[in-house]
């Protein structure tokens, strides 16, 4: 990628646009997310563009969401720029939650969301839920790890958005959230991964 690629902005979906803070770019009629680089996330792999792209498919106003493995925080501001009331967002790693603030803030969105540096272990009180959704692209033993926690912390209609998951990954999770109660609204098969979204009984 040249220097110049870098600040391209993104047209993701029918809807949204990523672009980059401190330049100036012509009003398309899209959402614009700002974000800033500097951890996973920066809007062009292909697991979270297909997550923001289902988003923005997703029926998101006033609703409470967690995002798990926020990396720059690129599918928090998403959702709360699609009509989202609230996020609560993870990352084990300081520069994905350094990131992930410095880019809510730059979306003027820091009252909305809350960043927690840990595994959803570290969620303490109501940050440990309830939410009407939860997105998560994120390595599949993760999925396994927090099935039981997503499952809890979901509310029943509520939804699972996942990625990041490789294709010989796919059917046992999906299997796994669904002996959890969740049934299986959309599954995507990417070049090198799959997305699904599930919603709770
Ligand atoms: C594939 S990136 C996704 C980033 C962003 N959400 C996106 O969609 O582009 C996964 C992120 O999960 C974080 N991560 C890995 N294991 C985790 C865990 N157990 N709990 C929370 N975050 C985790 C990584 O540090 C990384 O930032």
């Amino acid at each position: 990628m040249n220097t110049m690629d870098c600040y391209k902005p993104l047209r993701i979906g029918k809807r949204l646009r990523v672009i980059r803070p401190g330049v100036e770019y012509p009003d398309e009629g899209r959402v614009d997310i700002v974000i800033k680089r500097g951890a996973f996330g920066s809007g062009e792999h292909e697991t979270t563009v297909s997550c923001l792209e289902e988003l923005e498919e997703l029926d998101l106003k006033g609703k409470r969401l967690l995002d798990v493995g926020c990396g720059t925080g690129i599918l928090s501001v998403a959702a709360l720029k699609l009509g989202a009331a609230e996020v609560v967002a993870v990352d084990i790693d300081r520069a994905a939650v350094e990131t992930t603030l410095e880019n809510v803030r730059l979306n003027g969105l820091s009252p909305q969301i809350k960043v927690v540096l840990g595994t959803v272990n570290r969620l303490k009180g109501n940050l440990k839920g309830p939410f009407h959704g939860v997105m998560a692209n994120i390595y599949p033993e993760v999925l396994r790890d927090i099935a039981s926690f997503v499952a809890e912390a979901c509310l029943s209609g509520g939804f699972l958005l996942a990625s990041g998951i490789p294709w010989e990954d796919n059917s046992d999770i999906i299997e796994l959230y669904k002996g959890l109660g969740f049934s299986l609204l959309k599954n995507r098969w990417l070049e090198c991964y799959t997305t699904f979204v599930m919603l709770k009984a």
